[in-house]
């Protein structure tokens, strides 16, 4: 079978914030006599950034009751003391450039007013800091500067070429253990491409959608996750996956849209079916740490009740301008928020562990990069504090251009045998994987398993029971090199990083953060306040339950 073989500087794989901004600093700053490739598997603008509501940490020199240390001890208290000190603050100190940078780049965070940035609050954080853009549409609206930057702007558009509908199914890693790029296969023409670059980055997002519940978009699968499992990188802290205490839940939907937390941090309340407000004797009440909140509705849930938003303290027209988006597909669901309250429940939401990176992406795989969420730089600990993600999707690919702009990035498509040996097997080889499988079920499958035995109550036996349903899935893909479709490369990389995490998983016997093991004593500080909703007895108003 003819293959087309090309050669880049970089090849970034993923156009979430991360890829874009990467791409973008990349073509400003870099030399790329080869051009920069940037290649996602669904369209441009399609990703989890898409969908961040909430906003990007900024500690400005102008917000006076900010400063790094506050944000710094908020990031390790609530990540339990397993953030990396020097990351957070490295992270920390590179916000202010990274806001006034995006603001560059044509985001227009929203103010006051006085013209004046309006910073919001969300759980764990111990001052307002977090910006955002069209009140709940902060992802959508950087992401749109960014790819109108990259399409619109003559000198960056240049540099960059772009190739959609394409994924990244392996990469080229020699016999030295470097990375030489990797091989692509468009979803449209079905072609499979040798890409060679003297560098290559993963900014291919999370793992969401290996839970059947889950506030992220179909396209995160954890690709970036299976490739660099694939080439032997190290692996850290899967174990911590972040369920988001507050995704919309609809009878008869699995989907979970996000009510952002900073509609608690404006004040709406939890309360659950009895009018209980049942975080009213946790320190930080309703913006305690994710892990914290979305433990205890869980226990609420696991009684039977239901659990709700009362968004009433926050005031009908207040709500309206805030929460545009979050009005507005409240009531595209019959859910009226100036008279229902809002049902919620937990989602799978976002990944702490990843591709063991620093912060400037260097992975443990010779001229491999992860950035973004696919990547650990042990910035998040045990449980990402809400809205440091967007920051580190920026920070750290301003980091990756400065370290690799200093390299020569001419391209020399070197080709071992190793390398060979990879290439002929998409070329050549027509052993695919079964064509009649049902790759929609399979998933559904592996989803399920994923949320009832790895999520947000884990114990030996659920984790055992786990593996052992999803090494049966998996000898479905035994002995075969190739996939018959991009559905089916997401089924495989779903596989293996469902594996990886309920490995993690096991590994961990102790609970902390976002990992809770039922079946041992908890060690976080955070974790002592299990079970104080007991204690509750504050009534909301019951008028307003929905039955
Ligand atoms: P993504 O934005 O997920 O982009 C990944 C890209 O990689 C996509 O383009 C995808 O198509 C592509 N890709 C994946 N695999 C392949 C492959 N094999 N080949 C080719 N392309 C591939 N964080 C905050 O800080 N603040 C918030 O307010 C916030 N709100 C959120 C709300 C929601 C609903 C969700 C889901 C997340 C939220 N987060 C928030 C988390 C944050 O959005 C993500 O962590 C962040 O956007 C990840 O960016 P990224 O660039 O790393 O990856
Ligand atoms: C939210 O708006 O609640 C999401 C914020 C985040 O995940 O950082």
């Amino acid at each position: 079978m003819p293959m087309k073989h090309s050669t880049y500087s970089v090849i970034i794989v993923g156009s979430g914030i991360a890829g874009l901004y990467a791409a973008i600093k990349l073509a400003q700053t870099a030399k790329v006599p080869d051009g920069i490739l940037l290649l996602t598997k669904s369209t441009l603008s399609e990703c989890n950034s898409r969908y961040a509501q909430g906003g990007i940490v900024g500690v400005l020199d102008e917000n006076k009751q900010d400063s790094i240390s506050l944000h710094v001890a908020d990031t390790i208290k609530a990540g339990c003391g397993l953030s990396d000190f020097n990351v957070v603050k490295f992270i920390s100190e590179n916000s202010q450039h990274a806001i006034k940078d995006l603001m560059a780049c044509g985001v227009d965070f929203d103010k006051n007013e006085q013209n004046q940035l309006n910073f919001t609050l969300e759980g764990a954080h111990s001052v307002r800091r977090i910006l955002h853009v069209g009140g709940d549409a902060t992802g959508y609206g950087i992401e749109k500067a960014l790819v109108e930057k990259i399409k619109n702007d003559k000198a960056i558009a240049s540099n960059i070429t772009i190739y959609e509908q394409t994924i990244a199914v392996e990469l080229l890693i020699d016999a030295n253990k470097n990375c030489r790029g990797l091989i692509s296969y468009n979803a449209a023409t079905k072609e499979y491409e040798a890409l060679y670059a003297p560098v290559t980055v993963l900014a291919t997002g999370g793992t969401g959608q290996v839970y059947k519940y889950t506030t992220n978009p179909s396209v995160t699968t954890g690709d970036g996750l299976a490739l660099a499992i694939k080439a032997h990188a190290e692996i850290k802290d899967m174990e911590f996956i972040q369920f988001h205490p507050t995704a919309l839940s609809l009878e008869n939907s699995d989907s979970r849209f996000l009510i952002s937390e900073s509609v608690r941090g404006e004040g709406a309340k939890l309360i659950n079916q009895n009018g209980e407000y049942f975080m009213k004797n946790h320190p930080q009440k309703d913006l305690a740490p994710r892990d914290v909140v979305a433990r205890e509705i869980y226990a609420q849930l696991s009684k039977g009740n239901k659990v709700f938003l009362d968004a009433s303290f926050i005031g009908v027209e207040k709500f309206k301008k805030r929460f545009p988006n979050i009005y507005k597909t409240c009531l595209e669901n019959n859910i009226d928020i100036t008279k229902d309250f809002i049902p919620v429940s937990p989602a799978a939401h976002y990944c702490m562990g990843g591709i063991k990176t620093e912060v400037n992406g260097q992975s443990s795989v010779n001229n491999l990069y992860a950035i973004g969420e696919a990547a650990c730089t042990s910035l998040h600990g045990a449980n990402r504090l809400a809205s440091n993600s967007l920051l580190e999707c920026v920070v750290c690919a301003h980091e990756f251009v400065s370290t690799i702009s200093k390299q020569n990035l001419l391209s020399s498509k070197i080709i071992d045998e190793t390398v060979l040996s990879t290439i002929k097997r998409y070329a050549e080889t027509e052993n695919y994987y079964s064509v009649d499988i049902n790759v929609t079920e399979l998933k559904a499958q592996v989803k399920n398993i994923m949320w009832n035995n790895v999520g947000i109550i884990r114990t030996e036996s659920s984790l055992l029971t786990a593996l052992s349903e999803i090494n049966k899935i998996e000898e479905i893909f035994a002995n075969k090199d190739k996939c018959a479709s991009l559905d089916e490369y997401e089924l495989r990389n779903m596989i293996l990083v469902a594996k990886c995490i309920i490995n993690a998983a096991l590994s961990r016997k102790d609970s902390i953060g976002a990992h809770y093991r039922a079946d041992s004593t908890p060690v976080s500080t955070v974790n002592e306040h299990a079970g104080f909703a007991e204690k509750s007895e504050d009534k909301a108003d019951d008028s307003k339950i929905i039955a």
